[in-house]
């Protein structure tokens, strides 16, 4: 696909630009013009506020509006028709006429690429994202990094980079040595079989619990003898972990049927939620670039010996001392970290996103300051994005235990529930169909919850929310989209691309507007990481849809140019829609 035009909005902002140019602004002035809608009250769908020439201009914004509206010529046959000032806003009103016959003939020529970009600096990024502990449940929090891992990389994709989107498993340390310790001990493999995870995490509890002298379990015993068998405990965990990193093959196969139990249960996982990865790469796959990557640390001359452990002092930017090799000989997380990050600066890539809950932020701050103090040039390209919690509204949510939330749980009480809303609504009548459909809702209306607002706040889970028809929420867009789409029904596509369109009624220009703006909703979501840029971009697309059916006549419109062109709208936004939602990696529903 070639990308060969600007796409209207930025034509249009080359045309103001020009404009302004024209009455001997200097540059640096004029390049501070950042076009967007204007508030709803204004009359004209584009604008700028002038206070951003304020300073350079030494003018009050108001003052430098009127002079600019008095001044600025339009060019001929140009989107805009005049210039107006209003209040401290530079106000443009369009030729929606000519804006709207572009912006719609450019998203039905582009269609599922509508918002791409031509990439000129195309960049090869890895996502490290979901990444669970192996033996562990999946979190709630590894559930986020999957879905906003998944859509930032569609974002990016879409923007023309190379993603490789990474599941960084949680495969490896001395844990593991207690784990084999403990189902030598305590396994039952038919137990272990029926639920894998659910007995895997209680061997390790218990397996803990004896490795703790304080432990109840040694209630009576004399203070020495408790010592004794806990002491026993670790080191028994501690040559079994030794075993596995000597490549014993009894212990790696034990090992690895760990891995196979933990991964079929978080396939679950990935398959329900439709997300598929590039790599699994887990922790244990750096087991041997470990030494040569101490090796090169001392090289750089950044490590020192304390108390028989290496560490690297980086108190100096306020990031603590960080241990990389303890004194017993054993790696930690950020050693892997470490092995995986130069690595993957060796694979050739420009740039590395990290999915990761908020509680590691300054960990990533720490390996971060490790990456650069090596001088590595991937360091600079080096993203933490984080995300917040999620919090329950009280008793809304059915938890088997305390405030642990299952997703095993959530999943099935969202597809419960969605079933129950479509069941007396849908006009779908065919079972399989309908189970498709609820599937579609209900996983689209999970991921929306954790993508409509900026990753870093902590969202709130309210049921009543994330299944409402009528406001923020994945089926609110998709029934919009639904909606568009069937009224295209037998209408052929290409005859609507050669529409004419006529874009007098104002929810008419609102949409068109809108849909010019997708592309720069998309820029937004890459350079914030920020997949809410999309999700807000959407939903404001779906309401202003669903204005602009109520309030005009499309189908039932007796003037056929008329038809024509509000049909053509119809399909930009339907297409729009689609590819929005596809970023958030929501399905589009055929019918609703
Ligand atoms: N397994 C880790 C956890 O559950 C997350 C790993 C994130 N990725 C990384 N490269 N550290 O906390």
């Amino acid at each position: 696909m070639t990308i060969h035009k600007l796409y209207p909005l930025a034509q249009l902002k080359q045309e103001v630009i020009t404009a302004l140019q024209k009455i001997d602004l200097p540059l640096e002035v004029v390049n501070q013009v950042i076009i967007s809608r204007t508030p709803e009250q204004i009359e004209g769908d584009f604008g700028f506020h002038c206070a951003a020439f304020s300073v350079s201009l030494k003018k009050s914004p108001n003052e430098i509006a009127q002079e600019l509206a008095a001044k600025l010529q339009p060019e001929q046959d140009g989107y805009v028709q005049s210039f107006l000032a209003i209040g401290p806003y530079l106000n443009l009103q369009l030729n929606f006429q000519k804006f709207g016959q572009d912006v719609v003939e450019n998203v039905l020529d582009m269609g599922a690429d509508y918002g791409k970009e031509k990439q000129d600096q195309e960049q090869k990024i890895i996502i490290d994202m979901s990444s669970p502990n192996i033996a562990k449940r999946m979190s709630v929090g590894h559930l986020r990094s999957t879905i906003i891992g998944d859509s930032l990389a569609k974002i990016l994709a879409h923007l023309g980079h190379r993603i490789t989107k990474d599941n960084h498993l949680g495969d490896w340390g001395t844990q593991f040595g207690h784990l084999l310790r403990a189902l030598e001990l305590w396994g039952d493999p038919k137990i272990i079989e029926e639920h894998p995870i659910e007995e895997l995490q209680k061997l390790y509890v218990r397996i803990n619990q004896a490795a703790d002298p304080k432990s109840e379990i040694y209630q009576g015993l004399s203070q020495t003898e408790a010592e004794e068998k806990a002491a026993k405990i670790v080191n028994e965990g501690r040559a079994w972990f030794k075993r596995l990193e000597d490549g014993d093959p009894n212990a790696r196969a034990k090992w690895q049927e760990i891995v196979d139990w933990s991964m079929l249960e978080f396939q679950k996982m990935y398959t329900i939620f439709g997300v598929e990865f590039d790599w699994v790469k887990g922790e244990s796959f750096y087991e041997d670039m470990l030494q040569p990557t101490i090796a090169r640390l001392e090289h750089c001359g950044i490590v020192t010996k304390s108390e028989g452990a290496l560490v690297i002092d980086m108190e100096d930017q306020g990031l603590r001392t960080v241990i990389i090799k303890k004194s017993d000989g054993a790696t930690l997380y950020l050693t892997r970290d470490i092995a995986t990050a130069l690595y993957r600066s060796d694979q050739k890539f420009d740039a590395m996103i990290y999915v990761v809950g908020e509680d590691q932020k300054f960990y990533f701050e720490q390996l971060f300051g490790v990456l650069k103090e090596m001088g590595l040039k991937i360091a600079e390209k080096s993203k933490h994005v984080y995300f917040g919690l999620i919090r329950l509204t009280d008793g809304k949510m059915s938890t088997r235990k305390g405030r642990v939330i299952f997703l095993e749980d959530l999943v099935n009480e969202a597809l419960e529930r969605t079933k129950k809303l479509v069941e007396n609504r849908t006009q779908v009548t065919d079972a399989r169909e309908k189970e498709r459909l609820v599937k579609q809702i209900a996983i689209g209306a999970l991921k929306w919850n954790d993508l409509m607002a900026d990753p870093k706040r902590t969202i709130i889970f309210d049921w009543d929310k994330i299944l409402t028809m009528e406001g923020n929420s994945a089926p609110y867009v998709q029934y919009a989209q639904v909606r568009a789409a069937s009224m295209l029904k037998g209408i052929d596509p290409l005859q609507l691309q050669k529409a004419i369109i006529l874009a007098k009624q104002e929810s008419e220009c609102k949409l068109i507007s809108l849909l010019a703006l997708f592309p720069e909703a998309i820029l937004s979501a890459a350079e914030e990481y920020d997949p809410s840029k999309i999700a807000i971009y959407v939903y404001d697309l779906a309401k202003t849809f669903s204005t602009f059916y109520h309030d005009l006549p499309i189908l039932k419109e007796t003037n056929s140019q008329i038809q024509q062109s509000r049909l053509a709208i119809t399909a930009a936004v339907a297409e729009t829609l689609k590819v929005g939602l596809g970023l958030l990696g929501i399905e589009a529903p055929e019918k609703m």
